[in-house]
Parts: structure tokens; C-alpha cells; sequence
């Protein structure tokens, strides 16, 4: 199995008022194609940077963090930008989708970004959409959509350019427990179809038992918790 996100010596630190406040310390970490992993810790620990330094919208003080063979490091703007729009897509907690925008406009974006046609992109905007049972809603406006529905629309527009990692913010924290578990099976589904990693950050132990892996993380930290859980 290859290894597909390595994180080496991985530091993060942020200014609060005059004091550096150290956040990540000493990160190693390596997550394999097709694996799922969920990450869990308190409040502030540092999850959501986490990810945004394995998606490049954040950059380490020190170590490195190499995605799918790039090293992040070496790519300016530009070259994250490709890197994000291909081989890495994070969403939000929030979904980050546009509430004014149809799904189809949404889902849409990246392949924009991209410059796909705009037939191409109809195919498979509606391919993606198949796949993720939205197919009905892709001319619906997004903010008339449930949560969960909207959750999905996040994902079909991460999913579109078939990236080789997937990462997650809180992806079910304001979804009923059923639809919750629709969110999970969709991201297995996924990881199965296209062996993509899935990274999701939760603070739910349940889903955490379902995921392959489960790592913490505390005081700045990285563990492995999947025998202490089991
Ligand atoms: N751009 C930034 N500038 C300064 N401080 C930041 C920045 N981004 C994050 N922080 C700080 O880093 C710490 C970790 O933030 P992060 O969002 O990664 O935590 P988290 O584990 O995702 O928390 P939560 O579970 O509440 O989402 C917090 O104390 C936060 O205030
Ligand atoms: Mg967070």
C-alpha cells in the first residue's frame, strides 16, 4: 500500500498578541491510499489546521508535508492552487458551498477553475451527482437544501476532479445521527470506488469507531488512539 499524505516533523505556530503560541509540534503522521482516518481532540487543539496544511491553504514553520508525492513546499501559489483543485479537496465545516448559487453551479466550480468545457462539465456534474443520489436537485438553489443535502452537494463538488485525498471538517457535526451515518457511508463508498484517503475530523467517538484509524490530538500532539478506543 502507498503511502499517500506524509507528514515530517511537522510545526505550526501562531502569534497572539506578543506571545507565539506553538499549535502542531512535531508532527509525523502517514495515511495510505484508500484509508479512513479520523482525527479528534479538544477545542482549539488544532484540527483544523491539521488539515489546512494538508490541503496547502496552510503553511508549516518547519517539517514537511508531502501529498500524493508533492512536496508542498516547493509549490508557490500557483502550484497549490493546482494542487488543491486536483489532489487534495478539504471542506469546511461550514460546507462552504454558495447559498445563491444552483447545484449545478456549485459542484461546477473547481472544473471551472480548471477550464473543463462546458459540456464536459455538464456530463459530470451530473455523473457526480448520480453517484451521490442529488441528481434530482441539480437545479435546485443551494440554500434550500437540507443539511445533510448540502453536506453531500460539498462533497460532490470535493469528489468532481477525483482527488486522491479527502478531508473533512466536522462533516456531520450539525446532521442528525441517521443522516450522519449517510454522510459516513458515502465517504466509504467513496474511498472503496476510487481508493481515495479520507481524512474527517470529528468529535463523535462513534464515528470514530468506524473509521480505519483514529488519531488525537493534544497539547500540540499527534497520537494514534485506535487500540486505547478499541
Ligand atoms: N490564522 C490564525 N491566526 C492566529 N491563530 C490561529 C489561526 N488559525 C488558528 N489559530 C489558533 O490556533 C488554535 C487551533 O485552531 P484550530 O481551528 O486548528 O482548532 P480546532 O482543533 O479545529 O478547534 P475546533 O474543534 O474548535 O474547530 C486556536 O487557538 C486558534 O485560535
Ligand atoms: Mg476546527
Amino acid at each position: 500500500m502507498s503511502v499517500v499524505v506524509l507528514l515530517k516533523d511537522v510545526w505550526k505556530t501562531f502569534d497572539e498578541g506578543n506571545n507565539k503560541v506553538v499549535i502542531l509540534r512535531n508532527i509525523n503522521a502517514a495515511f495510505m491510499k484508500g484509508e479512513m482516518i479520523g482525527i479528534h481532540g479538544p477545542s482549539g487543539s488544532g484540527k483544523t489546521t491539521l488539515l489546512k496544511l494538508i490541503a496547502g491553504l496552510v503553511r508549516p514553520d518547519r517539517g514537511e508535508v508531502i501529498v500524493d508525492g508533492y512536496n508542498l513546499n516547493m509549490l508557490d501559489e500557483n502550484g497549490l492552487a493546482m494542487i488543491r483543485n486536483t489532489v487534495v479537496s478539504y471542506i469546511p465545516q461550514d460546507y462552504g458551498v454558495i447559498d445563491e448559487f444552483t447545484v449545478f453551479e456549485n459542484v461546477e466550480i473547481p472544473m471551472l477553475v480548471a477550464g473543463v468545457d462546458r459540456e464536459e462539465r455538464l456530463r459530470r456534474v451530473r455523473d457526480v451527482l448520480e453517484y451521490i443520489g442529488l441528481q434530482n436537485k441539480i437545479d435546485a438553489r443551494t440554500k434550500h437544501l437540507s443539511g445533510g443535502e448540502k453536506q453531500r452537494v460539498a462533497i460532490a463538488r470535493a469528489l468532481v476532479m477525483t482527488p486522491s485525498v479527502l478531508l473533512a471538517d466536522e462533516p456531520t457535526a450539525n446532521l442528525d445521527w441517521s443522516t450522519a451515518l449517510k454522510v459516513v457511508d458515502l465517504f466509504r463508498k467513496i474511498r472503496e470506488d476510487f481508493k481515495t484517503t479520507v481524512v474527517i475530523v470529528t468529535h463523535d467517538p462513534r464515528l470514530l469507531d468506524l473509521m480505519d484509524r483514529s488519531l488525537n490530538l493534544m497539547d500540540g500532539y499527534l497520537k494514534d488512539a485506535t487500540l486505547r478506543r478499541r
